[in-house]
């Protein structure tokens, strides 16, 4: 039996932690080659060390270099690109709009908007000669729904959205764009959060009807359902991922 993504060549960004170390191993699992990117110093190389499909790549996304080097190294190992994970990102400092800090606004738009767009810029040219590509990207619940604080995550979660959908009409009849939205997801962003702010943790446990925090294998899941051929015809869309925290008031 092959696997869903057999032969397919994929970028993750993010991929020495949480959601994108699970979705970079499930990928290579299920048969595609795959560029794992991350911070210099990050453990990204003992993480995926004996994954003969995953090329490790130590690289900032948010240099002004990163979409070009980043596609060209996998474009050198795979020969090919079809799949775009546009994963890695922050929610900064916080805080509300009033007290926000300009440099950590700056930092977040940076990180989770603009290395996106750069990203995307470089990979699709050769996306468009895959016969299925897939852009996904990581969105949140906040792609959809605000509260005080966290202004910038919020605000560039929601471009995330509107970018994606741009990219869906632009990729066209060469493939998908879509964005996932994770609810409360044990990573390392939200498991020193959820330790400093017990109320916080139970409130997301306990407002997802399956009753119990995400797993990074959850989104990696889902990731790879988007990547495969089998969702052909999904495209433009977010996809909640949050045990169902989101569907009631
Ligand atoms: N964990 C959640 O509950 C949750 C919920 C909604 C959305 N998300 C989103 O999921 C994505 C992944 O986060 P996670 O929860 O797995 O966190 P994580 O901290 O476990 O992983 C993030 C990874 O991104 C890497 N990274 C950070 N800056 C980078 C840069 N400039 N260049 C390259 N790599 C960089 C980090 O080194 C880290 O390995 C983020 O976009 C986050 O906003 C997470």
């Amino acid at each position: 039996m092959t696997g869903l993504v057999e032969g397919k060549a994929a970028i993750v960004t993010g991929a020495a932690s949480g959601i994108g170390a699970a979705t970079a191993a499930l990928l290579a699992e299920e048969g595609a080659g795959v560029l794992a990117v991350d911070l210099p110093g990050s453990p990204l190389a003992s993480v995926h060390a004996g994954r003969e499909r995953i090329v490790c790549l130590e690289m900032d996304v948010t240099a002004p270099e990163a979409g070009p080097a980043i596609v060209r190294a996998a474009l050198d190992a795979f020969g090919r690109l079809d799949i775009l994970f546009n994963n890695a990102g922050t929610v900064g400092k916080g805080g509300e709009v009033e007290t926000h800090d300009e440099a950590d606004w700056q930092f977040v738009i940076d990180l989770n908007m603009t290395s996106i767009y750069r990203l995307s810029k470089a990979a699709m040219p050769h996306l468009k000669k895959s016969e299925a590509a897939r852009i996904v990207n990581v969105g949140s619940v906040r792609s959809d729904f605000a509260e005080s604080g966290a202004a910038a995550y919020t605000a560039t979660k929601h471009g995330v959205a509107g970018l994606t959908k741009v990219l869906a009409c632009e990729l066209g009849r060469h493939g998908t764009a879509n964005y996932i939205q994770p609810g409360a997801i044990l990573t390392g962003i939200t498991r020193p959060a959820f330790e400093r702010m017990p109320d916080y943790a139970k409130y997301w446990k306990e407002r997802a009807p399956v009753g119990r925090f995400g797993e990074p294998e959850d989104i990696a899941n889902a990731v790879l359902f988007l990547a495969s051929e089998e969702a052909g015809y999904v495209s433009g869309i977010g996809l909640w991922v949050d045990g169902g925290a989101m569907c009631h008031g």
